[in-house]
């Protein structure tokens, strides 16, 4: 595949425009190799204006890579608290110490030990390669994605050719035109799809490689990229039990309900059950060992993980006996504002918090 231009204009527009309109953001201000890569792995799912206090807290709780394999994955998934994909996190901290055990505590500038790491991927590998050290690597976001298969005008989903942009980029980045400035071309290309190519309503009257793109000349960027065909999106439903004393809820690890590993869950039954609440005391009893009494009922609340939809039922319950002594309970209180709890749980607090029966989180 070529482009449908001459290559020096389409990176020549690209850079000239990335000077002028690229956002003041944290990680443009470095070239430190693991700031780029903490910045990519929040940015992966997530929107740039949420990811920038997460990854300002982050780095001052975990100022290198070594600070970072030392800390307690408790803390660290604490710090992620709220920007989901809780993996991305799991992964970074065994990463940091894959590179503490084997590489001095330096993400390796080598490609196939960054491949090596835990949770990195061609992506990661290239964005880093490309940002921090300057390599002559590419990188393919969704972002990028967009872009190019307007530009290039793929009217076929785009997960039916996954490696068409992969190869036709590497040969782009190689050009005389942006061999010195790969870091800057990758990320004009990553914003020109945060800014301009968006998803809706591309903005192509401002786009500075408007000229060549062959969707605009179709009049097809509005169908441009073509969706995958949709995947099968499980959908579970849960009672959840809102157990509090003192400010504080009662949680548990590692429920087995399979929902985030490693986060503190509220009690959960996996069911549909729809009739009156106060027939559930004995589902948490039978469950959870907790003996409970139903005192009310919050809103249902709804939270999506991938590909899973996830319907809470929350049951405010009070708890008749002190829940067995052990690792898997834990009283989580308003004073722990980090709490490594997954955002679904925050909103359930955020619903009593309401209804006036808890200090906020
Ligand atoms: N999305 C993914 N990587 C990014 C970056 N480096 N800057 C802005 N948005 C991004």
């Amino acid at each position: 595949m070529r482009l449908p231009v001459a290559t020096d204009r389409f990176i020549t527009a690209l850079l000239d425009w990335y000077k002028e309109h690229k956002r003041d953001l944290p990680w443009r201000k470095t070239e430190n190799p693991y700031h780029i890569w903490l910045s990519e792995v929040m940015l992966q799912q997530t929107q740039v204006k949420v990811v920038i206090p997460y990854f300002l807290r982050f780095l001052s709780a975990f100022p290198t890579i070594e600070d970072l394999a030392k800390a307690d994955l408790e803390k660290v998934l604490a710090l992620w608290s709220g920007l989901g994909y809780y993996a991305r996190a799991r992964n970074l901290h065994m990463a940091a110490k894959q590179i503490c055990g084997h590489y001095q505590g330096a993400f390796p500038a080598d490609k196939e030990q960054a491949l090596s790491l835990k949770g990195v991927g061609r992506y990661t590998a290239g964005a880093v390669h490309s940002i921090a050290y300057g390599k002559t690597d590419p990188i393919v976001d969704g972002n990028i994605r967009r872009v190019m298969a307007r530009f290039m005008g793929i009217e076929e989903p785009l997960s039916s050719s996954p490696e068409m942009l992969w190869s036709l980029l590497t040969r782009v980045v190689r050009h005389p035109a942006v061999r010195y400035s790969v870091s800057q071309f990758n990320q004009s290309l990553m914003e020109l799809g945060a800014l301009v190519c968006l998803p809706g309503s591309p903005k192509c009257e401002v786009c500075p490689i408007a000229f060549g793109c062959r969707a605009r000349k179709r009049g097809a960027q509005d169908k441009i990229p073509v969706p995958r065909r949709p995947s099968r999106v499980e959908k579970t439903r849960f009672i959840a039990g809102v157990i509090q004393s003192k400010g504080c809820l009662l949680l548990n690890r590692n429920s087995g309900n399979g929902l985030i590993e490693g986060l503190w869950d509220l009690p959960l039954v996996k069911s549909d059950f729809k009739g009156p609440v106060s027939e559930l005391a004995a589902a948490f009893l039978r469950e959870h060992g907790l003996k409970v009494k139903v005192i009310g009922e919050l809103s249902d609340v709804r939270h999506q993980i991938t590909f899973r939809r996830l319907l809470f039922r929350p049951i405010l319950l009070r708890l008749e006996r002190e829940a067995a002594e052990g690792a898997d309970w834990r009283w989580v209180c308003m004073e722990s504002k980090q709490a490594p709890v997954s955002s679904y749980v925050r909103k359930i607090w955020a619903l009593s918090v309401a209804r006036g029966r808890l200090p906020s989180l």
